[in-house]
């Protein structure tokens, strides 16, 4: 079944009628979660929680909320990220505003925030998150240390706007100052206690490869890390170490495995003392971690 179906949903078709025939749609696009996006979709057309939907299974769509589904499920048919469409992403206690401007925050991430959170001084720390992107990282630290001040950074624009909105949304504007920077160079002097980054870390060549929503709707800047992609975090562990104090930590993510080894002897190569890996919810070790002496 083409969209072309689902947008001509009957306004009288039931919440039930209506997810049958938007799942039919979105499989036949290729998208293997079609079932469950469509309940999302429609749970956000009607403002009411996905649970909700099975519980008024025979309610009738208004005209308007018809017409809204059905542009939504046109959206998705393209391949247009579920959360470009909803326009929010849930990140550890936070929910952000995602858009075309910065990539969807991935839940591997929340646990790279959970290990920058341990690596933290009991003192008021002061964390900068390299590539800020939608600022997840940076709300997510603020929000769970009250006592923090975090400097998100983004080279691209609009990403450090979408961070911004995101700060100002969530009311954490006095303690984490978005900066547009290419890495740390608009920073100061002074010296932090965490630089913590997800940075581009795809091999240039793997992002055609991947599925539609990444590599047509994430930012390439956020996605290529060069031939093996590691350009950016070759630059960065080179940058670190004279923008944190004694004992200051680096964290970052990467595409693990052969690439994680690598981002180790960066780290041992560049000064950085008890490096550490750490696994994502796979059991991919993704996380690297070190301290400078
Ligand atoms: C993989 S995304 C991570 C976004 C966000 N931190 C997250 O975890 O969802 C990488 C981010 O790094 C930014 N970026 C790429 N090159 C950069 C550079 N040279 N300096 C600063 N930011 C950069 C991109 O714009 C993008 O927002």
């Amino acid at each position: 079944m083409r969209l072309a179906d689902a947008s001509s949903l009957p306004a009288a078709a039931t919440v039930e009628r209506a997810l049958t025939t938007a799942a039919a749609a979105l499989a036949a696009a290729g998208i293997e979660t079609a079932r469950v996006d469509a309940e999302w979709l429609l749970a956000d057309v009607l403002g009411v929680t996905r649970g909700r939907l099975g519980v008024e299974p025979g309610r009738a769509l208004t005209t308007s909320e018809a017409a809204r589904y059905a542009d939504a499920l046109r959206r998705r048919e393209r391949r247009e990220p579920l959360q470009h469409i909803v326009g929010t992403q849930a990140f550890r206690d936070l929910t952000v505003r995602v858009g075309a401007a910065a990539m969807v925050p991935r839940p591997e991430t929340e646990i790279l925030v959970e290990w920058a959170l341990a690596w933290l001084p009991r003192t008021p720390p002061l964390v900068i998150d390299v590539g800020t992107g939608t600022g997840c990282i940076a709300c997510a630290i603020a929000s769970e240390r009250a006592d923090a001040r975090v400097v998100a950074l983004d080279v691209s624009p609009a990403a450090a706007g979408l961070a911004r909105a995101n700060v100002t949304a969530l009311g954490l504007a006095a303690r984490v100052t978005v900066v547009e920077s290419d890495l740390l160079s608009a920073l100061g002097t002074g010296r932090a206690d965490l630089i913590v980054a997800n940075p581009p870390y795809l091999p240039t060549a793997v992002i055609a490869t991947l599925a539609p929503e990444v590599s047509r709707f994430d930012p390439r800047l956020a996605l290529d890390g060069g031939p093996d992609g590691l350009d950016v975090v070759r630059r960065l562990v080179a940058d670190a170490p004279v923008r944190l104090g004694a004992g200051g930590a680096l964290l970052l993510e990467t595409a693990g495995g052969e690439q994680a080894r690598a981002v180790v002897a960066l780290l041992r190569t560049a000064g950085f003392g008890g490096v550490q890996t750490r696994p994502d919810l796979a059991g991919v070790e993704r996380f690297v971690a070190g301290r400078t002496r």
